[in-house]
């Protein structure tokens, strides 16, 4: 088959990540995703965190493959024309832009949908409409603050601590990706466009869902008996950071073997699942404490859990996180290696099944970028570059019907 959004066209007037990674996976999906950027500026992530002078940083090329760009100062009246003409031609329109800007510039949602009533908007802010925050400007970290992440991250004699994860950027793409593809689906029944607003906070929040259930049991109980507070350390009225506790019902934590001396990743996560204790002793060489009365029950352990996995360190002293997961695995304790993102970069597989791909750009060369996460059984999106600044500008002018000497005009007052 084709791919599924052969046909659907969306302008992408985002910037940063959250947009950004959204409308990518559009372009992996089929769709044909026009980027619009500011003249001579684009994107800011064109140039934050360059490793190769003058060109674009790979902060852009990793969110805008397979899309097209076109310079557009919409601010200007041939600008907003032209904005004008190509809402009124896509199906798909996205923006993250700082809160008001879009209405400033013009373009409110009421504008849009009555420029183009098929038309899907999907919009980005850090919070949502009618928040007591909805006019700060957000960041991925802000997010992940003002989400729960972050209170609930880290360690208990650490301050509040946000993860390596985009949980307010690209997570916040992802949701609204959903919600596009849902409006797009509602629209085949009933021919009509919806504003789909997204915020960065309820992406993170959404996220975090277990979280909110552990403040409820907290509140009605008083401890939470999987984090590492219970028995004998203190809860106060809000779900506390429990280090590397497994969330749910299955203790765990993050062990060292042989070599974290001097390898920061020289770790493996352990699970213990208590459907499986039986072999998990076996595994780590204390057979006894499966039928210790000591060691044979979750409760009776619990209290213990912390000698436990002091012995199991003991038995990892000699093995690598690869030896202990194989030994691991034969009884199948859930476990893994903590990978480094050296190790990822480099993994046969993760590059096999297309989720790191290597792409090949006149100017930069080849550069590693991820691939599409999800696998389909009949398709699989080709990733491409992301396009240079303005490249398809006086492409999507002409299909516009503008003739070359207006084309050069509008080149020239800097419009494009
Ligand atoms: N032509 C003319 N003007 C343009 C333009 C174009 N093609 N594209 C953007 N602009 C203008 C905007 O209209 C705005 O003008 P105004 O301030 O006069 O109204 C201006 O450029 C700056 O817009 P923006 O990029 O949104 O502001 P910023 O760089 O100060 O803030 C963010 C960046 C990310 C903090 C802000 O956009 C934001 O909070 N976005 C919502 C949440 C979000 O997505 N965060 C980032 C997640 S990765």
């Amino acid at each position: 088959m084709g791919l599924p959004l052969e046909g659907i066209k969306v302008l992408d007037f985002t910037g940063v990540q959250a947009g950004p990674a959204c409308c990518q996976m559009l372009a992996w999906f089929g769709a044909d995703v026009l980027k619009v950027e500011r003249p001579g500026v684009g994107d800011v992530t064109r140039s934050q965190l360059r490793d190769i002078p003058d060109l674009d940083a790979l902060y852009f090329t990793m969110l805008n493959s397979n899309k097209r760009s076109l310079t557009l100062n919409t601010k200007t009246s041939e600008g907003k024309a032209i904005l004008e003409k190509l809402i009124c031609d896509a199906d798909v329109m996205v923006e993250n832009f700082a809160p008001g800007a879009m209405d400033r510039m013009g373009f409110t949602w009421e504008r849009i949908h009555e420029l183009n009533p098929r038309l899907i908007f999907g919009s980005i802010k850090g919070f949502g409409e009618g928040s007591p925050y909805a006019d700060l400007k957000v960041y991925e970290n802000v997010a992940q603050c003002t989400g729960g992440a972050a209170s609930t991250t880290g360690f208990w004699d650490g301050p509040p601590t946000v993860s390596g994860a985009a949980l307010g950027d690209s997570n916040t793409g992802m949701h609204l990706l959903i919600g596009i593809l849902a409006a797009l689906i509602g629209r085949e029944k009933t021919g009509k466009g919806q504003k789909v607003s997204m915020s960065m906070q309820d992406a993170v929040l959404n996220l975090c869902r277990v979280k909110l259930r552990d403040q409820e049991r907290l509140d009605h109980v008083g401890y939470l008996e999987e984090y590492p507070q219970y028995p004998n350390g203190k809860f106060d009225e809000a779900v506390p950071r429990g280090g590397n506790a497994g969330g749910g019902g299955q203790p765990g934590w993050v062990l060292k073997c042989k070599g974290w001396q001097n390898d920061p990743n020289a770790y493996i996560y352990f699970t213990i699942q208590e459907q499986n204790w039986k072999r998990t002793c076996e595994a780590i060489g204390k057979p006894q404490w499966a039928s210790d009365p000591a060691y044979a029950t979750a409760r009776a352990r619990q209290s213990r859990l912390f000698g436990i996995f002091a012995e199991i360190e003991k038995w990892l002293a000699d093995k690598t996180k690869y030896e202990a997961v194989d030994i691991l695995r034969k009884s199948e304790v859930p476990c893994g290696p903590v990978l480094s993102m050296k190790e990822i970069e480099n993994d046969p597989y993760l590059r096999a099944c297309g989720s790191i791909v290597e792409v090949d750009e006149e100017k930069r060369g080849k550069y590693l970028t991820v691939g599409c996460p999800m696998k389909f059984s009949d398709f699989k999106p080709h990733i491409t570059g992301a396009p240079l600044l303005g490249e398809h500008t006086d492409d999507v002018l002409s299909s516009l019907g503008y003739s070359k000497d207006q084309i050069a005009k509008l080149h020239s007052n800097k419009v494009v």
